[in-house]
């Protein structure tokens, strides 16, 4: 089974930004922790961030060409502005959970809100970085 990684903008800058918030962890490390577990799980995961909402909302068409069963993503700020990606979604009809390191519930008051979490299977906020890998577990569970 495919699974598809996607982060949305500034997680680029994860390990730097922010990190009493977001912690040390780097991109790249969070990465490629997650390649080493989804091949102990028999899943064939590819990464990909960008900074750009209309390419996130490709690389979700793409997944449906592609074959990909599941998707994680972190959509970052987009969370709350982005029916564009929620559209995308709907549109290709690929299930997904949306991750958060931080508890967006405890912060400011339009972290609250999300376009996506209506039509996500699942939603992981607080967890730090280790939300990536329950999340992965999980979708490892659902598909296999
Ligand atoms: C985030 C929370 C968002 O509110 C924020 O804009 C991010 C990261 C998180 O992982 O906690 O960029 O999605």
């Amino acid at each position: 089974h495919k699974v598809l990684l996607i982060n949305g903008p500034n997680l680029n800058l994860l390990g730097s930004r922010e990190p009493h918030v977001y912690g040390s962890t780097t991109l790249a490390e969070l990465e490629n922790g997650l390649r080493v577990q989804a091949q102990g799980l028999d899943l064939a995961l590819e990464c990909f961030q960008s900074n750009h909402e209309g390419a996130i909302v490709d690389r979700i068409h793409q997944a449906r060409s592609d074959g990909v069963g599941f998707v994680i993503i972190n959509p970052g700020a987009y969370t709350h502005t982005s029916i564009a990606i929620r559209d995308a979604f709907a549109g290709v009809d690929i299930p997904f959970v949306e991750v958060h390191i931080s508890n967006v519930h405890r912060r400011e008051a339009f972290r609250h809100h999300s376009y996506l979490s209506g039509i996500a299977v699942a939603v992981m906020a607080g967890f730090g970085t280790l939300g990536y890998s329950l999340a992965l577990q999980f979708v490892a569970s659902e598909l296999c």
